[in-house]
């Protein structure tokens, strides 16, 4: 059974009965999921859960699915913490979500937002995408038997525009960028009547994306790492593992220690890392000439940037801006050095990583954890041209 109690504004407090699919607050903030926390403490051990399936429904009781039989699921594993051996000395760890379905953390929030939408009888579901949500949207959609029609920026990964079509959904490639395409979801609301799924516009995706805390929290035994990195576009991620670590002490169940919450974005989009490098609470313009390669953080202005510049200062944290051209060749070396195939979002966070242990905002020796939020096969690779012509004698002293 789920402990949900209700759902509160995040900008007023306010409170409102979750009976229903409700977008955002009347103060057109976003909503959070909230639990009787004393009754989940009653009824799941640290026992309880270390017997159960390793996938992400082990933590039913923290999400508002209301019992198993309304999960839509493709098989959710917990992911690896990978060390990295070779590049960084002592404790620094990618955390491997390209593992899952539809090659990106964005199942986990999906898988829970559509199996709220399917068990409050949506049918038509509607979103705007950087690419991989889309994929998650689509795949669970139809696997829930619902429709779903997404909206991309044009020059969105091929690949993974290819794959939401590949999956049913209705999909269009708009000459613009994401709030452009949020834009037309919202539009379309009233006169389609489909639920728009846009990020933090609806209450159940960062419960989904909480998992991902939790399990980090299972997987370290309950202490929680130093320092995390996040690639950070609408900031789901980094608001809802936030969100896990404060339900999971609110239970005793971690110490006092919470790990200070890096959001990484690109010097060509990084709003959030500005905002709060200048001290504002919210993004005060929208990021202009976005043309960054890290499609994950091409979000101008994040509907959740109070969220997001709340849990950097709460955490004593901070934004990191990289590099693109850094981070293209830090991916490539750390797939031939580690043997780790990170997305470009991922490769961020290691070059932010580095580049703060420079600066002195972190210590090399922290406990560190890097998100690799998709799998590296997602992007497109370099050509190969070295040929073999089998026809022909082969001088094996190339090979030496
Ligand atoms: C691979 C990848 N990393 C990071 C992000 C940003 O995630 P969030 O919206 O939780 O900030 C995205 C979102 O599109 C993504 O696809």
């Amino acid at each position: 059974m789920s402990f949900i109690s209700h759902l509160e504004c995040s900008a007023t407090g306010a409170t409102y009965d979750h009976d229903r699919f409700r977008s955002v607050s009347d103060a057109n903030a976003p909503f959070l999921v909230r639990y009787d926390l004393d009754a989940l403490k009653g009824g799941v051990s640290k026992d309880m859960l270390a017997a159960r399936a390793p996938d992400m429904w082990r933590y039913l009781e923290w999400l508002p699915i209301p019992g198993p039989d309304a999960i839509v699921s493709l098989g959710e594993p917990m992911t690896p913490l990978l060390p990295l051996n070779r590049l960084a000395e002592g404790r620094v760890f990618v955390k491997d979500e390209g593992r899952m379905p539809t090659g990106s953390f964005k199942a986990r929030g999906l898988a829970v937002a559509v199996s709220m939408a399917r068990s409050f009888g949506v049918t038509h579901i509607a979103m705007p995408t950087a690419g991989n949500a889309g994929a998650a949207l689509a795949a669970y959609c139809s696997r829930a038997g619902l429709r779903s029609t997404v909206f991309c920026p044009d020059d969105a990964p091929e690949t993974t525009i290819r794959e939401i079509a590949f999956h049913g959904a209705d999909t269009y490639r708009v000459n613009g960028l994401i709030n452009h395409c949020g834009e037309i979801v919202a539009a379309g609301t009233e006169q389609v009547g489909w639920l728009d799924l846009s990020t933090l516009k609806e209450p159940y995706r960062i419960e989904g994306k909480k998992t991902m805390g939790l399990e980090l929290a299972e997987q370290l035994g309950w202490e929680l790492p130093d320092v995390i990195f996040y690639p950070t576009g609408g900031g789901t991620g980094l608001i809802g593992m936030w969100k896990a670590f404060e339900e999971l002490a609110a239970i005793g169940w971690t110490g006092d220690k919470r790990p200070r919450m890096v959001a990484v974005q690109s010097t060509r989009c990084g709003p959030l890392v500005k905002a709060f490098d200048e001290g504002h609470d919210e993004v005060k313009e929208p990021w202009e000439n976005v043309e960054t390669l890290i499609h994950g953080v091409r979000v101008p202005k994040p509907f959740g940037d109070r969220l997001c510049l709340k849990v950097l200062r709460e955490s004593g944290g901070f934004g990191s801006m990289v590099d693109d051209d850094e981070t293209v060749e830090a991916r490539a070396m750390i797939a031939r050095e580690e043997g780790i195939h990170l997305s470009i979002e991922g490769a961020a966070c290691f070059v932010a990583w580095r580049q703060e242990v420079r600066s002195g905002r972190i210590k090399a020796e922290d406990h560190a954890i890097l998100f690799n939020c998709a799998s590296g096969l997602k992007a497109d690779l370099p050509p190969v041209e070295t040929r073999i012509d089998r026809t022909r004698p082969i001088d094996y002293s190339r090979f030496l």
